[in-house]
């Protein structure tokens, strides 16, 4: 089996900053509320004309660039999303063609919502130890705010657009540690309608009543995603590190799904961790689902919080429902 190698990470953060005073004006709001009741301050907005592809091939750039690897060695492209640009082609296939790759790479999107970045260690985990794949990018990104009903305050002030990658490549230096130490998924779809998008999809096509009715919007039961949110992001955890041979307290950080400060706060309280090792940029991004752990990652790496060697924990939990973790080592 061959050995995986973490080459480098990127990330994309649209500039449009929406602050909570911004939806104060929106919708009946409060700073205070949300922030008191979700840790979020600010979330970042992409302008009308910018797909997912559009924010998912910047950081994709960022990510080959700081690797000084170029889109002809990929062999495999992969794109975490519930916003794809478009039902088909896949998300990866545009960004393909955005990267300007001379070559030919397998390229596929996966749906699994908040976890959809999680789900995607696991799968690239499998290609590059069947050497299926040598040089594979692996992307969580999304454009929320295009799903977003922005006259709903139960979900408007949750959520936020951004991208983020990482290039992951097999390797047979002696030196080189095992980049993907465990992972851990699951999910349960009899939750399905708990955080869904209604309509536009086979069940319920796009009819002018739909758009309407908002029906092509995220519609979500935040108390009861918040109770099985946190038991299932400690038990992925445990359960990861149960299989990576380790205690949670030996993580050097865990970067949790981002999409509540209390629940993040809940799940590393119960798994016992030090508050330092625990990552937060909720305050600054919101929800911004397949894309989170990524961009946490990137933003953990650039801020010197976790460096070559550090053992990292990702963990997150989301709409199907689906959760998962993976332990990493940098
Ligand atoms: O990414 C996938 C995972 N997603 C999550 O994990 C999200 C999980 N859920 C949550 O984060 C929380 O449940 C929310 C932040 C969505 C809501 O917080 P909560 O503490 O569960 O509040 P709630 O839904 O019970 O609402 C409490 C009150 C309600 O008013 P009443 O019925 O008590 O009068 C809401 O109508 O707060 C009201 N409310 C708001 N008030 C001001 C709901 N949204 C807002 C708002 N501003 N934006």
């Amino acid at each position: 089996m061959n050995k995986i190698k973490i080459v480098s990470t990127g990330k994309y953060l649209p500039p449009k900053i929406l602050t909570n005073f911004d939806l104060e004006k929106m919708v009946d709001t409060s700073n205070e509320w949300i922030v008191t009741r979700t840790g979020i301050k600010e979330r970042r907005i992409v302008e009308d004309t910018v797909a997912t592809s559009d924010i998912a091939t910047f950081a994709a750039k960022e990510c080959l660039d700081k690797a000084g690897v170029s889109p002809d060695e990929i062999d495999t492209i992969i794109v975490a999303t519930i916003t794809p640009d478009m039902f088909f082609p896949s998300t990866a296939c545009i960004v393909h063609k955005k990267l300007g790759g001379k070559n030919e790479p397998f390229s596929f999107d996966i749906s699994a919502a908040c976890s959809g970045f999680v789900y995607g260690l696991a799968i690239a985990e499998s290609l590059l130890r069947t050497a299926k794949s040598k040089k594979l990018l692996l992307i969580g990104a999304e454009t929320l705010s295009k799903v977003t009903n922005w006259k709903d305050r139960n979900t408007c002030v949750l959520f936020g657009d951004g991208a983020g990658a990482m290039l992951l490549s097999t390797t047979t230096d002696e030196n080189e540690s095992d980049g993907i130490i465990s992972t851990y998924l699951s999910s349960d779809g009899n939750y399905d309608n708990l955080l869904y998008i209604p309509a536009g999809g086979s069940r319920m096509p796009a009819t002018k009543e739909t758009v309407e009715k908002n029906l092509h919007t995220i519609t979500m039961s935040g108390k009861e995603v918040f109770k099985v949110a946190v038991t299932k992001m400690v038990e992925s955890v445990i359960r990861c590190c149960q299989e990576a041979n380790i205690t949670p307290q030996q993580l050097d950080l865990l970067i949790p799904h981002q999409a509540n400060l209390r629940i993040i706060n809940a799940v590393g309280e119960r798994l016992n961790l030090d508050p330092q090792k625990v990552f937060v940029n909720v305050d600054r991004y919101g929800n911004m689902s397949a894309a989170t752990t990524i961009v946490g990652l990137d933003e953990a790496i650039s801020q010197g919080r976790i460096k070559k060697g550090s053992l990292v924990g990702l963990v997150a939990f989301g709409g199907g429902f689906t959760w998962g973790a993976a332990i990493l080592r940098i």
